[in-house]
């Protein structure tokens, strides 16, 4: 590599980063490495000994040893160290060069970064990428958006390094802005909900049903074997077989009960409240994380209230396991339909033009949510650009009145025995009220004007009324404006 530059650099060399460009080295790419860390520098050689990579700990020759236009991509924490390498790329970089920022950013960062740098003569894209380290190696899912003509450039690059399923690569340009980081954003509001969905099941196993471990295991992977196949399911139920060398015991009873997060999960719900687009179960999901994290007030009120939660004298597992994976199916549905809801509004919201199809069948590989279910949001979503909501497909309407009745069942003989399922007795109620013709919300709105004044709307009548509630019976309706 003496004379020739490299095709691709990459800022921050951890896991992900030595990975993702070890990936591209490995498809024939020449890639350069920088990162101040030593160690990561002389993981990345030692790594990508007999392929065209390089690692360099001054960032002006990293910059030089670059072909032109340059192609930066950064995998450093989200927020400012973000805005850091920028600052310090910046007079290194000429015009037309181009950085994608491969972090899980906030989407209004992007959306401002893209502005300022298009300003500069620097195209910038946003990129979202998913399926962790091993992804990173061996195939990722990547939601690249912003600037388009930067996307052609490089795309030959990321469809060589993508997953693929069906001879297609996971990776679409997914449009302008700050999308491919809004989408990516989603992907992990529906990981988070997947993932509480899947620890609810495993407290009904091990509360309700007092299962082993290896019991426990046995469904997760029964269950992965069908509809319900995904890589979330997949690696659970490879955790209920883990023991660290030397232990006798499984390594899951002795984590800590107190789940962290990075922030995507809250950044989806708090979107998702300035949009007025509700997904309920993913709220749900970000909620529960944080009620974890209250260990000592949970166990001080452990101890005031008497303990439920029992439900193996009663309930043969042989009849109810099956309708507990109808009932999980029921739930994954609904908690991706949510998210794609969620989708389908920023695209008309923020002018993103989000194509759902091409969003699901990119994310059926390599990214962290893939699983069968997602090639039936894919066909609903193929067969009908315009559909309003996923339950509406032909497909759906069929699953959901499948799985509706049991897990009906399922949900209320659980919440009888006091075991706490939040996603699926959450995922049953958002149903329900979905399926309202009438939601309740009239009297909300007559509350809302008996107490402040706020005015109504009357079914029939143009106009907004006020009425003057704490008075007479027949005190009067006001029309306030026509
Ligand atoms: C992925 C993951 C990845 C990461 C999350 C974890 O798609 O590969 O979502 O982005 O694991 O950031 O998020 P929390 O730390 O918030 O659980």
């Amino acid at each position: 590599m003496a004379n020739e530059k490299y095709k691709i650099g990459m800022i921050g060399l951890g896991t992900m980063g030595r990975n993702l460009l070890l990936n591209m080295a490995d498809h024939g790419f020449p890639v350069a490495g920088y990162d101040m860390d030593l160690a990561k520098l002389s993981l990345l050689e030692t790594e990508g000994k007999e392929k065209p990579v390089k690692g360099f700990k001054a960032i002006n020759e990293f910059v030089n040893s670059l072909d032109s236009p340059r192609v930066i991509v950064l995998l450093v924490p989200a927020g400012k160290a973000v805005d850091a390498v920028i600052g310090e790329l910046q007079p290194l970089l000429a015009k037309g060069d181009i950085i994608i920022d491969a972090g899980n950013s906030h989407f209004t960062d992007t959306t401002l970064r893209v502005k300022n740098l298009s300003e500069k003569g620097l195209h910038f894209f946003g990129m979202g990428i998913s399926g962790g380290e091993e992804g990173a190696r061996k195939g990722p899912s990547m939601m690249p958006g912003g600037d388009k003509a930067a996307f052609q450039y490089v795309k030959p690059v990321l469809e060589a390094i993508a997953a693929e399923v069906d001879g297609m690569p996971c990776v679409v340009y997914i449009g302008p802005g700050a999308s491919g980081h809004f989408v990516k954003m989603v992907h992990n509001g529906i990981e988070y909900a997947l993932m509480q969905l899947i620890s609810d099941t495993y407290e009904i196993l091990r509360k309700g049903l007092r299962f082993s471990n290896a019991e426990i295991q046995k469904v997760f992977s029964d269950w992965n074997k069908g509809r319900l196949q995904s890589y979330l399911l997949e690696i659970t139920s490879n955790i209920f077989l883990y023991k660290e060398n030397g232990s006798e015991g499984f390594l899951i009873d002795s984590i800590k009960d107190e789940a962290k997060s990075k922030g995507t999960g809250k950044w989806t719900t708090q979107i998702s409240t300035d949009l007025e687009l509700p997904i309920p179960t993913i709220d749900l999901a970000v909620a529960l994380r944080n009620l974890s994290k209250y260990k000592s007030l949970r166990t001080a009120v452990s101890k005031e209230y008497s303990q439920r939660g029992q439900i193996a004298e009663q309930i043969d597992p042989s009849v109810i396991l099956p309708k507990l994976e109808q009932a999980f199916y029921f739930s994954m549905v609904t908690i991706y339909a949510q998210g794609m809801h969620l989708l389908a509004k920023a695209s008309v919201d923020l002018g993103y033009d989000l194509k759902l199809a091409e969003i699901a069948r990119i994310w059926r590989g390599g990214c962290i949510i893939r699983a069968a279910f997602l090639d039936v949001i894919h066909n609903a979503y193929k067969s009908d650009q315009q559909l309003q909501h996923l339950l509406l497909d032909g497909q759906l309407k069929k699953i959901i009145n499948e799985t509706c009745e049991p897990t009906r069942e399922v949900v209320s003989e659980l919440m009888i025995a006091g075991i706490s399922i939040p996603c699926y007795a959450n995922a049953l109620s958002y149903f329900d009220a979905l399926r309202s013709e009438n939601m309740p919300s009239n009297l909300i709105q007559a509350q809302r004007d008996y107490f402040g004044a706020h005015t109504y709307e009357l079914v029939g009548k143009e106009g907004s009324f006020h009425s003057e509630w704490n008075l007479e019976p027949e005190a009067k309706i006001q029309n306030i404006q026509h």
